[in-house]
């Protein structure tokens, strides 16, 4: 690590810090190359790059986690890999091979190995891979060259002070079109959610809720995390539609309530006018872990779940057991863990 870098593990947020490798490959003449580890964190591109001008560019999230016997382990990061290639499917962008992708985090990881948090600190370092078209394009059409890198930084964990409930409001604004690209990580769906997340926040809630774009009347994404509930007779129910992101958090806590927790799980429609049938909601994301929605506005009125101020009983304890899994504490599902 650099000698002037002193981090202060109890002290990160969710903010950039230039660590020391970064990996990189580019496709060019239809392959990817050998991909090399750089200390440069600068990129230079063709102006007439389309992920510049044409959103063709698509990432991902995932973190590693300092376990309790020093090791390092990522957490199911074959679905990052998996997922990425949808994106990139989707957008006409060469696949990244799952292997290639991997060996790519796991390179990252080990290089900046000192950046890992502490375990014990609640911090991770969260890997960013990423893919952009380059080369000169002018015309809508898909670049003639592309890179694929993996940069890593070390955060926060979301909530200092343990599961802390956040108010969301509705969203008068779609993220993604009913048959668009809702269902994959590409920037242009972000891009549309700074303006809806700005009139959230500016109003006091931590970050609005979509609804379904062709009816408005379901439930589909909080901000950047998917939602889920338990009802008031145990169920754990997420919201099921095309355009809604794959959380891989979600996937995992589905199973957790399933294996771990013997409850009943369903991926189905969520109406927002049906709200009252869940007694505890939360929403869940690689950034967020989970965090519990205290109240929900809707229609000038804030319907609130378990309580605006104390996690629910179920939360905690899924919050719990994916935490234990992740840092190494909980024996988790074969697969879930690679060990860095
Ligand atoms: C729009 C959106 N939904 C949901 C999620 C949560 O997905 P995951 O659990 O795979 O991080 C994310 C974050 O990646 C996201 O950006």
């Amino acid at each position: 690590m650099n000698k002037d870098v002193k981090i202060n593990w109890g002290n990160l947020g969710f903010n950039y810090i230039k660590t020391d490798y970064r990996y990189i490959s580019v496709w060019k003449d239809g392959q990817w190359d050998e991909g090399r580890l750089t200390e440069d964190n600068m990129l230079n591109i063709s102006e007439a790059s389309t992920a510049l001008h044409y959103g063709q560019q698509c990432f991902e999230g995932l973190k590693a986690y300092r376990r309790k016997d020093g090791k390092i382990q990522l957490f199911r990061v074959d679905r990052n890999a998996h997922r990425m290639n949808e994106s990139t499917a989707k957008l006409l962008m060469p696949e990244v091979p799952v292997d290639k992708f991997i060996d790519a985090c796991m390179q990252v990881v080990k290089a900046n190995e000192h950046y890992v948090p502490p375990y014990g600190t609640g911090a991770t370092l969260y890997l960013r891979p990423f893919i952009i078209g380059v080369g000169d394009n002018i015309g809508v059409k898909p670049a003639p060259e592309y890179i694929f890198s993996v940069f890593a930084v070390p955060v926060g964990p979301y909530f200092k002070d343990g599961l802390t409930p956040c108010n969301f409001m509705i969203a008068d604004y779609d993220r993604a079109a009913p048959y668009g690209t809702g269902g994959q990580k590409v920037g242009g769906n972000y891009a549309a959610s700074l303006h809806p997340h700005r009139i959230a926040v500016d109003r006091g809630f931590a970050d609005c809720i979509y609804l379904d774009p062709s009816t408005h009347k379901k439930i589909e994404e909080v901000g950047a995390a998917n939602f889920f509930g338990i009802t008031k007779n145990n169920e754990f129910i997420t919201p099921k539609s095309p355009s809604i992101l794959p959380s891989i958090t979600k996937y995992s806590l589905m199973d957790i309530a399933r294996d771990y927790l013997k409850m009943p799980v369903y991926e189905r429609d969520v109406y927002i006018d049906n709200i009252d049938e869940f007694k505890e909601a939360g929403a869940c994301g690689t950034a967020a872990v989970i965090t519990p929605i205290g109240g929900i506005e809707y229609k000038d009125k804030l319907h609130v779940f378990h309580s605006e101020t104390e996690v629910g009983p179920v939360t905690k304890e899924l919050y719990r057991i994916l935490c234990g899994i992740q840092f190494g504490d909980i024996e988790g599902p074969e697969g879930w863990t690679y060990l860095v």
